[in-house]
């Protein structure tokens, strides 16, 4: 393993530690608000709309990645921008639907669609990634790199399931 793979790999198990917390967090207790706050009256997550909302993010995601080089499509550096836009469009919507963000019809979706798109790629390619050359960059990876670390444990638990069944 060369240097760049060893932060890869370090990042990565730190994303996964810091989304278990998330998660254990947010199931245990209310009082890690992730629910949007109204002032008088409590919202009900509707889940009707939240599945109609982020299918639209879905075809606006599918439509940026089909702009791109389908040879690209596992080098982060091509497609962490349309990759950033999709999950802030999921974050957005879910709030707008009163629902908690990520959820599990949000987790599910995503995963349907790391299927589709990335299905063949390796985790050192998705890793990979140029060095960020900003702050900016820093910030928005951030999430990104939590949620491909949380959707990786579905996928690979999944998988795993899979195998052993
Ligand atoms: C959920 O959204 C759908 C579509 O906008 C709407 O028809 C339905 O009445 C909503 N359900 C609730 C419980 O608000
Ligand atoms: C990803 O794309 C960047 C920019 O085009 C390139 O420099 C880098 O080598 C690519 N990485 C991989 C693993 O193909
Ligand atoms: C993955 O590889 C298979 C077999 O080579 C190919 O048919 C499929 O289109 C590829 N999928 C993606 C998302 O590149």
């Amino acid at each position: 393993m060369d240097t760049n793979e060893l932060i890869a790999l370090k990042l990565f198990i730190v994303g996964l530690l810091v989304s278990a917390w998330m998660m254990s967090k947010s199931s245990a207790t209310d009082s890690f608000n992730l629910e949007p706050t109204f002032p008088s009256q409590r919202r009900i997550c509707n889940e009707s709309r939240l599945q109609w909302e982020v299918e639209v993010c879905g075809e606006n995601f599918t439509r940026d990645m089909a702009h791109i080089d389908s040879q690209y499509w596992c080098n982060l550096t091509h497609i962490i921008r349309e990759y950033h836009l999709f999950t802030s469009c999921t974050e957005e919507k879910s709030l707008v639907v009163n629902c908690y963000w990520p959820n599990p019809l949000v987790e599910g979706y995503m995963i349907r669609v790391h299927k589709h798109f990335f299905s063949n790629c390796t985790v050192e390619q998705v890793v990979w990634l140029d060095p960020p050359d900003d702050t900016l960059t820093v910030l928005i990876l951030i999430p990104v790199f939590l949620t491909l670390a949380m959707i990786a444990l579905v996928v690979w638990c999944s998988k795993r399931s899979d195998l052993l069944a």
